[in-house]
């Protein structure tokens, strides 16, 4: 660095030094006419005197001007950096004070849910132990001797319903443990629905439906957990049912889609089901259920089972479903699983 200052000043000095003599020598000779009055050491001596301190001051100066702009720039690109870095930061920090927000919601949504599941799954449990008690102590009073199989009748039907329920949680629960154990067996559908459309005759009956079953496969047997699979063409026939106005259309319908999968479902003309809770039905605890009336209301456990028992099959579920147009819900059953003759009638 002070080389190059050095070797610079030395250049101009040296510049400056012979354009001293040249005017030294013009302005005496040429100008003047006067050659007596030319003294080149005197001017070679005072202009390098002043020259060099002078040039090297300017070369000096530059330098550090320069060298000030460099740092400048730097300090200008570290404040950049660091802009940059803190702005990155806020941004992260945002992002991670909504994540915050948005779990805080869901694990308060989730918590609503459960207590909402749970005061709905007690009020359905009491109802038919109720009942139970209530008409098997009438049953042991005498007076009530008349009523004996009226009663006798409703304590069967609470204890049903009691032990379906049940069954339900257990079911659940071992889905949600990942234990469903699946008894693949051969099923025609034809005898499958019609024995679903039997057990849910009475709620048709009761509401004056029309239940059609409408199979359009070429394959009408599948290999499936016949339990399983009669639980969810029940479920959804019971939700299809209960949510339908009185003199509705209700479908059970199979039909084989173009992978080679067969897709069975339940359409109905009932309620339907807002646009922003269909996601929600298929979670556990029924969350988001739409406003129906208490007698309506279930404990919400349907849908997830039907969803977890299809799953288990290596299928899944779909829902369509337009407010008070109606709705159909569809299960996927994989191509694997389908088959176009029985065995039986092949051996
Ligand atoms: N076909 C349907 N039409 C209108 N709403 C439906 C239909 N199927 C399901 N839903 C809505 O989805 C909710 C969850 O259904 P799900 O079958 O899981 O529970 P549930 O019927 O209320 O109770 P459960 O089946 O345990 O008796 C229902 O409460 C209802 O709001
Ligand atoms: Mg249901």
């Amino acid at each position: 660095m002070v080389r190059e200052k050095l070797i610079t000043t030395l250049v101009f000095a040296s510049a400056i030094v012979a354009a001293a003599m040249v005017a030294d020598f013009a302005i005496t000779i040429v100008i003047l006419h006067d050659p007596a009055g030319y003294t080149p050491f005197v001017t070679l001596g005072i202009s390098t005197l002043i020259a060099i301190p002078v040039t090297y001051g300017f070369v000096s100066g530059r330098a550090n001007l320069r060298e000030a702009r460099d740092s400048l720039a730097k300090a200008y690109i570290v404040a950049q950096t660091a802009r940059a870095d803190a702005q990155s930061a806020l941004r992260a920090g945002e992002e991670a004070r909504a994540k915050a927000e948005t779990d805080r919601a869901t694990a308060i949504e989730a918590s609503r849910a459960k207590s909402e599941f749970l005061a709905n799954m007690s009020h359905e449990l009491r109802t038919p132990l109720n009942a139970i008690l209530g008409f098997s102590e009438a049953l042991s009073i005498g007076t009530f001797a008349a009523k004996r199989e009226e009663y006798s009748r409703l304590i069967h039907a609470s204890g049903t319903h009691l032990l379906g329920l049940v069954n339900d949680l257990l079911d659940l629960s071992r889905i949600e443990a990942n234990k469903v154990e699946l008894h693949d067996e051969e099923i025609e559908l034809d005898d499958l629905f019609h024995e679903c459309a039997a057990i849910v005759d009475p709620g048709v009956i009761q509401k004056n439906l029309k239940l059609d079953l409408h199979i359009a496969t070429a394959s009408p047997y599948v290999v499936a957990d016949r339990r399983s699979l009669r639980q969810i063409l029940l479920n959804l026939l019971s939700n299809a049912i209960k949510f339908s106005s009185a003199e509705g259309r209700v479908e059970l319908f199979a039909r084989t889609e173009p992978d080679g999968g067969l897709s069975l479902g339940v359409k109905d003309e009932g309620t339907g089901i807002p646009d922003d809770e269909q996601g929600r039905m298929f979670e556990r605890f029924g969350q988001g259920r739409h406003d129906i009336s208490h007698s309506h209301k279930g404990t919400g456990l349907g849908l997830p089972i039907v969803k977890g028992l299809i799953e288990a099959h290596g299928g899944r579920v779909t829902m369509e479903s337009t407010l008070g147009e109606g709705t159909i819900v569809t299960v996927w059953l994989p191509p694997e699983r389908i088959r176009t003759r029985s065995k039986s009638s092949v051996a």
